[in-house]
């Protein structure tokens, strides 16, 4: 093999890890996917297959041998009992065929003779449910597959979710792990939509993500949205009944402990079957109170289940047959750049508007010039645009037939590049060696600053009553406002001179920006638009720091100490603060007035019980290593490597060898990961 090629494909393959490390943060941290699940899954797939091409480019966190993205900031997170997998998928009958093959081939039967139960693959957010003696434990979400999140407070509120067990005709087991789907019903979903736009909030891109969100508030709970949640159960991971043999005696076993399960499900035998159910489905579709997206087939038998077993990421007995998603033809009628907050330079696509999916598409984002290159799409283009489940329209293929002489003969017909000058400000944009995105570096660019006051004066930012879109534009056009701080300069009689603008509501701008001046930390931390800083996070600073002066001198380590940071969002918290100009606006902002009561108690009481407390890890612990370290280290104590007399605590997990000695001969305590538990809370 040439050795270029290798270079090529790990150049390929660290190009998709990033893009992948990104979708994931979208899709299961925020909720706010950018890419169609189609989309995410071609990328995935692109790098299975160069992993399988060139396996010396597979390492243990690729992200296909992971699930999902680490649990996002603000929750306490816990193990799961046994890693919640994730999928693969079939996206059309070829693969899905080559699936039950595959599965007849294991079990040595043709793939007519196989069974198969096939049920509703539900649109939501995977939880795990833990019942101790039938009783209602812990709930937890999928978070990366070994970790989840704690949300059992929420999901108690959910009320198909029973507090406990109904034993009817059976002993309860000591502990059962059900898995299943938090869903929102597509009724709650619009209703919710509908309030949050009246609000002024950006509405939910799908049901999915409107569950995860509603699952996972952390402040101002909105009971109301817990309980327009349904949990649909599908699985049991622990607790099963000794004479379970298949999963619809599994599937019997949770409704009769209680819980809903898409009744849609059939047993199928052989692939005809299996194909006819999944027609059967995507027919029905329409009329069902909850989203699906496809059916997920499982092998029916468990011990045919246990012949075939588990890779990393992904049960070999299953799959996810997915639906097509909703398609529509239409033409692209110019590509613009926009400017986003960051600076960063998107293609839009202007199509002539087309209804997909229900709703009308007249624009749609091409990300970057790599995404143009790759699908080499032109103005004057026919292009299949869809929308998968998702809000967000994607421009999937140009159709080449289409391409005619006459269409090509179109002076604008030629290929697309970036501008190598900002539209906004006219200055040079630049694309970063091994970055996809293309910049505008200038922070003084009018775009990138009307996007910032756009966002300082959104509803969980400042909430300047009054200051919208078009006044924006306005100010920063008449070179009213420079910089974000500017905006508490304007006076009454500036503002008077501006077109559409009278007296009166000159007066009432100013009085909301007096208003505006007057509000917390968390808010001001939002309003600076740092990049990764939303409520949640500007929560977790606002709580940890107390006030915003030490935050300002902060480093990245220093804040990656919050549980629930990660590097990437410490680095930029850091950055920005220690950059020159973020820091000068900072005070001018101060300076004009912006104003917030500091917070009464900056760490929850009792936290730092641990303060100068000694602790050695030794064995196999179920959490992983560096998450018990941090959370001894933010009580106040900390990790050494080896037992001495100065050792306070030996924990000792499984297996914990000759440290466990050790300890004991210096009459060390040892605490098991319970008694740590207990000690830490
Ligand atoms: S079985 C190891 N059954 O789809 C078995 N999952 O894309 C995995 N999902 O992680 C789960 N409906 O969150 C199963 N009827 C169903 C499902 C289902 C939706 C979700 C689940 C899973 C994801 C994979």
């Amino acid at each position: 093999m040439e050795p270029s090629e290798l270079k090529e494909a790990r150049r390929r393959a660290r190009q998709l890890t990033g893009e992948i490390e990104q979708h994931n943060r979208l899709y299961y941290q925020e909720d706010r996917p950018e890419i169609t699940d189609a989309e995410y899954d071609r990328l995935l797939r692109e790098l299975q297959d160069l992993e399988t091409r060139f396996p010396e480019l597979r390492s243990a966190g690729s992200p296909t041998q992971r699930v999902g993205a680490e649990p996002a900031a603000g929750f306490e997170t816990a193990p799961h009992r046994s890693p919640m997998l994730s999928l693969d998928n079939a996206m059309d009958a070829d693969q899905m065929r080559a699936f039950v093959e595959r599965l007849g081939r294991k079990l040595d039967r043709g793939s007519q003779q196989i069974e198969l139960i096939g049920e509703p693959k539900l649109d939501g957010s995977g939880v795990e449910l833990i019942y101790r003696h039938g009783e209602l434990a812990q709930g937890l979400t999928r978070g990366d597959g070994r970790v989840g999140e704690d949300v059992t407070r929420n999901i108690r509120e959910i009320p198909s979710v029973p507090a406990r067990l109904s034993a009817g005709g059976g002993p309860l087991p000591e502990i059962a792990s059900i898995r299943g789907e938090v869903v929102l019903p597509l009724a709650a979903f619009s209703t919710l939509n509908r309030a949050r736009l009246a609000a002024g909030d950006e509405p939910f891109a799908n049901p999915r993500n409107a569950a995860a969100g509603s699952l996972r508030q952390i402040h101002q709970i909105d009971h109301d949205r817990l309980r327009s949640l349904e949990f649909r159960a599908y699985s049991l991971a622990e607790g099963m009944p000794r004479s379970a043999k298949n999963q619809a005696e599994v599937l019997a076993t949770l409704s009769r402990w209680g819980f809903v399960v898409s009744p849609e499900w059939r047993t199928c035998r052989g692939l005809d079957e299996a194909m006819s159910l999944h027609g059967e489905l995507l027919e029905a579709r329409d009329r069902l109170p909850v989203e699906i997206d496809g059916t997920v087939f499982k092998l029916s038998r468990l011990d045919q289940q246990a012949i075939l077993g588990t890779l990393s990421r992904s049960p070999r007995w299953a799959i996810a047959f997915k639906f097509p998603p909703e398609q529509a033809i239409t033409v692209v009628e110019a590509i613009e750049a926009q400017v986003g907050r960051t600076g960063a330079l998107t293609p839009v696509a202007k199509l002539a508007p087309v209804r997909v999916g229900g709703v009308i598409v007249s624009s749609v984002s091409l990300h970057n010039q790599d995404e143009i290159d790759r699908k080499d799409i032109r103005v004057g283009d026919t292009v299949v645009i869809q929308r998968a489940g998702d809000v967000i329209p994607q421009l999937v293929r140009i159709v080449l037939s289409t391409r005619t002489e006459a269409a090509c003969a179109d002076a604008r017909f030629e290929r697309y590049r970036l501008p190598a000058r900002c539209p906004e400000c006219g200055g040079e944009s630049i694309r970063l060696e091994g970055e996809s995105v293309t910049r505008c570096p200038n922070l003084d660019c009018p775009a990138q600053l009307k996007n910032n006051l756009r966002h300082l004066a959104s509803r969980g930012a400042l909430d300047i009553d009054g200051l919208g879109e078009k006044l924006v534009e306005q100010l920063v056009d008449a070179t009213l406002v420079g910089r974000l701080s500017d905006l508490f300069t304007l006076s009454e009689e500036q503002l008077a001179h501006l077109e559409r603008m009278g007296a009166r509501s000159a007066a009432n701008l100013v009085a909301s920006l007096e208003r505006a001046k007057e509000t917390t930390l968390q808010r001001f931390l939002i309003a600076l638009g740092i990049r990764h800083v939303g409520e949640t996070l500007a929560d977790l600073l606002a709580v940890h720091f107390g006030d915003l002066d030490p935050l300002l001198h902060a480093s990245a380590e220093e804040i990656e100490r919050i549980e629930g940071v990660g590097p990437t969002i410490a680095e930029s918290v850091a950055r920005f603060f220690s950059d020159e100009a973020n820091s000068a606006e900072v005070a001018r902002l101060r300076e004009f007035g912006v104003r917030w009561p500091p917070i009464e108690a900056p760490r929850e009481p009792g936290k730092r019980s641990l303060d100068g407390t000694a602790f050695v890890l030794s064995g196999t612990l179920s959490t992983a290593r560096d998450e018990v370290k941090k959370r001894i280290e933010n009580a106040g104590g900390k990790v050494v490597g080896s037992v001495s007399k100065k050792t306070d605590y030996l924990v000792a997990g499984e297996s914990p060898g000759s440290k466990l000695n050790k300890a004991r001969e210096l009459g060390v305590r040892v605490l098991d990961e319970a008694e740590l538990e207990k000690l830490l809370s």
